[in-house]
């Protein structure tokens, strides 16, 4: 099988490949961000989802009110945005310390790169991948602690009637214990291309 992992910093290399399997010729003024930019769009737009959501909900209810509208609002917004890309994309997020198992990994390769020490704050990671036995791209990019708003729900010191409900709707939640800056977990896109 062919496959590449690509780093970044390797994706000249994935558009050798990529350019030679779709026919169309990749511009080629800066090439790298030509390829990643709707990746990066369509998970922008799932992450400024969430975040309004959390925001208007940590607004009107606090932390426990929010763990709700997050367990209700997450996955169908996370749904909509898959639905406004193009046919056959899945837009969505995963974590090595999952809280939501509708985030498990959907392909080997995807849990391969999530649970990878490799897999820091900066990563961003585009791959050729098999998935349903067609050729996809798998488009990850870290998703980080980089708000204090986050411990209230994944930190090491949760407060006890926060940690009761989220013991009470996920019962075999590992996402907490996080700190500043940690990566918490992932985007990710798969797009079916052309072979
Ligand atoms: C009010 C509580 C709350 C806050 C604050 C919160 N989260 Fe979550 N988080 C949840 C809940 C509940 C889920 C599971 C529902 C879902 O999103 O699928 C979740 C899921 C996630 C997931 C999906 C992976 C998984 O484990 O299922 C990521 C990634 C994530 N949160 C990151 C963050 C980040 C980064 C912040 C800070 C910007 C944050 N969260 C703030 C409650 C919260």
């Amino acid at each position: 099988m062919r496959r590449s992992i690509i780093h970044f910093s390797l994706l000249s290399l994935l558009l050798v490949l990529t350019s030679a399997c779709e026919k169309t010729p990749v511009p080629s003024e800066d090439p790298d961000q030509t390829v990643l930019m709707p990746y990066r769009e369509a998970v922008q737009s799932l992450g400024a989802g969430l975040k309004g959501e959390l925001q208007k909900a940590m607004k009107a209810g606090g932390p426990l009110a929010a763990i709700e509208v997050c367990q209700q609002k997450a996955l169908p917004i996370t749904q909509d945005v898959s639905n406004a890309q193009a046919d056959g994309w899945i837009v969505r997020r995963t974590s090595a310390k999952l809280r939501n198992p509708a985030n498990t990994p959907l392909t080997e390769q995807e849990a391969a790169h999530i649970n990878s020490a490799d897999f820091t704050a900066d990563s961003e990671i585009l791959e050729v991948v098999q998935k349903d036995g067609k050729p996809h791209h798998l488009y990850m990019k870290a998703i980080n602690v980089n708000n204090p708003v986050c411990l209230n729900c994944h930190g090491a010191d949760i407060k006890p009637e926060l940690a009761a409900k989220i013991n009470q709707l996920y019962p075999m939640d590992k996402a907490t214990g996080y700190q500043l800056g940690d990566v918490r977990g992932a985007f990710v896109v798969y797009a079916p291309i052309e072979e």
